[in-house]
């Protein structure tokens, strides 16, 4: 990810403005460290850097949270900024690629389209991890009458697959990347007829981080038209028992469940070809949905009501994980933007798939900075908690 190491140097001369393409917005004091965060808008995408201070070196780098996925953005805030201020550059793996055709991102989604979504195909199939994008590239070939969303949450094979559809020329796919756990919960009812999961990671010392379990079999069924189908594809014998009984479990709508062992499909990804070399088996599991499914209504946001910024704030705020029924708060850093306005990062919502987000707060307003979470219900309760406790 692309980083500078420069001669350290006084941010007091970062003002407001433009620079290059970029345009800086604010710049906020960690209370906890004397590294600071810059916030940047470039081709109309908010996002943060860090500036990590060592005794005579500064390190400028991106922000995990709120990174945008065409990684020249990136690039170009901080060439920018370093170019304006004429900083002595000690380390840089910045090369702005300029002559290269921009990402197609056109097919590149971000989680907050998919409130309301309309859906420019009649049918629409979903690929959890697609990874290289073999299988999804091939089955987009296949099936130009159909819409894949890839859901990748490993950012690099995200923008990886959006050049591949740019070279293919492929109009009906749909990258975004994120947990796919969260955006099928933003996906309507009935509207789908295959949701691909091929060799999920079987994480079996972290469990929870399971792309399969009972909640997303659920969601899954609800998302499926009657007939569609959930493929799970996987070379782990626990992960397949453990697949099988979920499927299987209580609390679980009218379905229908297949088993296949060892069966060729036409597409092999480079992952499941190391399998095969080691004649590992690979099993199938389909699993069909049988009925129709109610839509799901949405009637809540996430705005912060009556939320502003007073003093008592930086006292009242605890840096301790905060737990609750079903769900948590973890402010995890504070940061100072001026006297009146201040930076919050925190993780929070359910323990399996928490948020991780800033919330900007003035003497005038709150909000999340650069997203809202995902409309999920355990995240409203959440944000309901999170306003009831910022409102000192
Ligand atoms: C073992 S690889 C398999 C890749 C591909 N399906 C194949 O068959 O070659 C698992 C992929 O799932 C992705 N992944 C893991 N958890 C995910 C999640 N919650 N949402 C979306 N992608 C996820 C990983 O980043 C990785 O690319």
């Amino acid at each position: 990810m692309p980083h500078i190491t420069i001669k350290s140097f006084d941010t007091s001369s970062l003002e407001k403005g433009q620079y290059g393409s970029t345009q800086f917005l604010f710049k906020a004091n960690d209370l906890t460290s004397k590294d600071e965060i810059l916030g940047v808008k470039v081709e109309g995408e908010s996002f943060l850097l860090h500036v990590k201070k060592s005794a005579n070196d500064y390190l400028l780098k991106y922000d995990k949270v709120t990174r945008p996925l065409k990684v020249n953005l990136l690039k170009q805030a901080i060439g920018d900024i370093s170019t304006a201020l004429n900083l002595e550059v000690l380390h840089s793996n910045i090369t702005i690629h300029t002559t290269k055709a921009p990402l197609a991102n056109e097919y590149e989604k971000h989680i907050e389209d998919f409130i309301n979504i309309d859906f420019p195909f009649e049918s629409v199939a979903i690929e959890v991890g697609f990874g290289s994008g073999k299988h999804l590239l091939y089955q987009a070939q296949k099936n130009p009458d159909r819409l894949f969303i890839g859901i990748e949450i490993h950012t690099p094979s995200a923008a990886q697959v959006l050049k591949q559809i740019e070279i293919l020329k492929l109009k009906n796919i749909w990258v975004v990347n994120y947990d796919a756990r969260l955006l099928l919960e933003m996906m309507p009812s009935n509207s789908c007829h295959q949701i691909f999961v091929h060799f999920p990671v079987p994480w079996d010392k972290k469990p929870n981080r399971r792309v399969i379990s009972s909640s997303f079999l659920e969601e899954s069924m609800r998302v499926l038209e009657v007939k569609g189908r959930l493929e799970l594809r996987t070379d782990s014998d626990k992960y397949f028992w453990y697949a099988l009984e979920t499927f299987l479990g209580n609390g679980v709508a009218k379905t229908l469940v297949e088993v296949r062992k060892n069966e060729a499909l036409a597409i092999t990804s480079k992952y499941e070809a190391r399998w095969i070399r080691q004649e590992k088996d690979i099993y199938d599991v389909y699993v069909t949905s049988q009925e129709n499914s109610k839509e799901r209504v949405w009637d809540f946001d996430f705005l912060f009501k009556n939320v502003s910024y007073k003093k008592e704030f930086l006292d009242k705020i605890t840096l301790k994980p905060m737990l609750f029924d079903g769900f948590f708060i973890h402010f995890e850093r504070l940061y100072k933007i001026n006297e009146n306005a201040i930076l919050i990062k925190l993780a929070f919502g359910s323990f399996d798939r928490p948020e991780h987000k800033y919330i900007w707060i003035d003497e005038s307003e709150a909000y999340y900075f650069n997203s809202n979470p995902v409309k999920t219900v355990t995240n409203y309760k959440t944000h309901l908690k999170i306003m009831e406790y910022l409102n000192v």
